[in-house]
């Protein structure tokens, strides 16, 4: 797997949103990183599971927003945040059976496919409910 860079088709133009998906970009390839590395540095399992708090805290944010909002979509969007939160602890267990590079592939391609056809709809239906 290429390291995960952020692209210009990625943002949605809300600055924190933009900013904490760049974070979990980032943190997929410290993951990602130290499990080529090897034995240096921290477990890449427990890397892992910071992933997982971190993007547990950007749902929220997220999910508060759709609720202030009204979103209409907000129920089948907090279910692909709460699966991938679920896969992502199930998958990082260490008697998973899964390498944690596969579990990076998982999250980066989650992460890819979730932005571009979840959060950019969501980000533009909060823009235009809160301007108007
Ligand atoms: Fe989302």
């Amino acid at each position: 797997m290429e390291p995960l860079r952020w692209e210009p088709r990625f943002e949605c133009g809300d600055s924190v949103i933009d900013f904490q998906h760049q974070v979990l970009f980032a943190l997929v390839n410290e993951v990602h990183c130290a499990a080529i590395e090897g034995d240096v540095g921290p477990s890449p399992r427990e890397m892992l599971a910071g992933f997982a708090r971190y993007a547990r805290m950007h749902f929220v944010r997220e999910e508060e927003l759709m609720r202030a909002t009204g979103y209409p979509d907000l129920e089948p969007h907090r279910r692909e945040h709460d699966a991938l939160c679920d896969e992502i602890t199930r998958l990082s267990a260490p008697d998973s059976g899964v390498e944690v590079l596969d579990v990076c592939a998982l999250a980066y391609d989650w992460l890819v496919q979730h932005i571009v056809g979840a959060d950019l709809p969501m980000i533009e239906y909060v823009r235009r409910e809160t301007a108007a």
